[in-house]
């Protein structure tokens, strides 16, 4: 990952590739935001004026590269696009703009050993984005690029390395805030990257056993505790969601369990990831064209994995236990069949109509497990339906839950980390189309609202007064289109950092 520094260098004097700037969309054209007015005042003062003539407006994801001044030791100016200039001069720029704008700058320099960032810093709050949008701009997967007989130069050979070092100009060393910004940036990016890894690894390589070793590793760095479910223990455990879905791989599935505990806690979060290896559809098999991208179908148990490494990182006065359902999702002689009936953990049995609808059998198992800890609240992460993209789009995930504040609450706390996020209800008629002639519900049910019905029977898994939340991510946790601010094309590790806020804000006792 690129290694970051604060740096009250002045920028003309610094060793770097290039000079990074901001330029906002002013009233009368582009305005050169703050942070950048020694670049500026080399050029006279007319730094606007040379961007105005390059084309530049200040637009959001807009990259503008010129020759730095004469007697700057950078060769290069690159100016990136903030959108709209606040209002107020004093307001500062939105954290979100600044992480685009950054990650956008880090994408492009990829490559380049260093760079200054003199975007406008108005506090840690500002050192934080900056710090996030570098992290997550600059990353790529390239595990698996180069043939091993060229190891050595597959990065030659396949692209052009990440961004090697950042240094953050406004930042203040020495200041505890600043400092404490920069680190949790780097906390939660690092594991944030660690799930797209996840999400990006061939279902080849990443099985459910795979998977669940590769936490263990990560964990005992960090002092959580790991306790893994193999076929055997789910069997005696009862785990028939999970075993059902998992029945028709040579890949045995797995149920994870990840526990944080700070000695200080007081409340206790619980999270449940989705995390089908690779999802084929089953016996209801999903036809080519649907399911090329289907490794991506662990995004929630990637999420999981790195909200509860990042929170023991982060050291957060709280509880959080990560509930991973591991499974591959395959047709064959011993798959779960359409017609089938599974006896789940909760001692429920469901009707599985369609062996697509895998995510929440294995849900409803981990749901079930976590509600058994008694936790202030659960929050699930599953590429749940289809449905769910249809209504929201490729960039939004929908939040439901059983209690309207607590969705509201995660709603927010999503919006605050960049994360866009929308509520959806979860209407009491759509439940009777999961009536099942032969057992307690089927797993499938009317086709329109299809990402409600499958919160709906989400919710059936959850202990009863506890509070839960479920967020349908399958528009946002893959990026099948182009990179755009600090997402990359393929895994997004969405989700991660609105975990990560929930932890933090449960620590503070301000959530629940
Ligand atoms: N993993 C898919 C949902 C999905 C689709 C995620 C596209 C990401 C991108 C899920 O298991 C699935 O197949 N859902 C079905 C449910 C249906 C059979 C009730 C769907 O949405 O079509
Ligand atoms: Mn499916
Ligand atoms: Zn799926």
């Amino acid at each position: 990952m690129t290694a970051l520094t604060l740096s009250t260098a002045a920028a003309p004097g610094l060793r770097a590739d290039a000079i990074v700037i901001g330029v906002a969309k002013g009233a009368q054209g582009p305005v050169v935001a703050p942070g950048a007015e020694a670049v500026d005042k080399a050029y006279d003062g007319k730094l606007a004026g040379v961007l105005e003539t390059l084309g530049a407006s200040g637009a959001e994801g807009e990259l503008t590269k010129l020759p730095a001044p004469a007697g700057f030791k950078a060769p290069l100016v690159v100016a990136v696009g903030l959108g709209a200039r606040p209002a107020d001069d004093d307001a500062g720029y939105d954290a979100e703009a600044l992480r685009k704008a950054a990650g956008v700058a880090a994408r492009a320099l990829s490559g380049s050993k260093k760079a200054a960032f003199a975007l406008p810093v108005d506090g840690p709050g500002a050192i934080g984005a900056i710090g996030e949008g570098v992290l997550l701009g600059a990353y790529s997967f390239d595990a698996y690029k180069g043939g091993a007989q060229d190891a050595k130069n597959a990065k030659a050979k396949n692209g052009k390395a990440p961004l090697a070092e950042a240094a953050l100009l406004g930042g203040k060393p020495r200041d505890a805030a600043h400092k404490g910004a920069l680190a949790r940036a780097v906390a939660v990016c690092e594991e944030l990257n660690r799930a797209r890894d996840l999400v990006n690894m061939p279902p080849n390589d990443l099985t459910p056993a795979a998977f669940a070793a590769l936490t263990q590793t990560a964990a005992k760095e960090h002092g959580i505790k790991v306790q893994v479910l193999d076929d055997k223990a789910l069997v005696k455990g009862g785990y028939g969601g999970i075993l059902g879905v998992g029945g028709g791989s040579a890949a045995t599935p797995r149920l994870v369990k990840l526990s944080y505990k700070h000695p200080k806690a007081e409340k206790h979060l619980a999270f449940v990831g989705k995390g089908i290896t690779y999802d084929s559809g089953g016996i209801s098999l999903k036809p080519a064209g649907h399911n090329e991208t289907m490794k991506c179908d662990m995004s929630g148990a990637a999420a999981v994995f790195a909200a509860v490494v990042a929170a023991a990182r982060l050291g957060l006065e709280v509880e959080v236990t990560g509930w991973l359902a591991l499974a591959e999702n395959m047709p064959s002689g011993s798959a779960v069949r359409p017609g089938d009936v599974l006896r789940m953990y909760s001692g429920k049995t469901v009707e599985v109509l369609n062996t697509d609808a895998e995510g929440r059998l294995v849900l409803a198992d981990a749901l079930w497990a976590a509600s058994q800890e008694n936790p202030d609240a659960i929050v699930d992460v599953a590429t749940l339906t289809g449905a769910m993209m249809l209504a929201l789009g490729t960039r939004t995930f929908g939040v439901m839950a059983n209690d309207d504040a607590f969705r509201t609450a995660v709603h927010e706390a999503a919006e605050e980390v960049g994360e866009p996020a929308w509520p959806m209800p979860l209407p009491e008629h759509l439940r009777k189309g999961m009536d099942s002639q032969v057992a307690d519900i089927a797993n499938m049910g009317e086709r329109w609202g299809g990402g409600l019905v499958a919160g709906l029977f989400l919710r059936e898994f959850v202990g009863e007064g506890i509070t839960w939340a479920h967020l349908d991510i399958a528009g946002p946790a893959f990026n099948e289109g182009g990179p755009f601010g600090y997402t990359p094309k393929g895994g997004t590790g969405s989700a991660v950092r609105t975990l990560v806020r929930l932890a933090e804000l449960t620590a503070e006792g301000d959530l629940g």
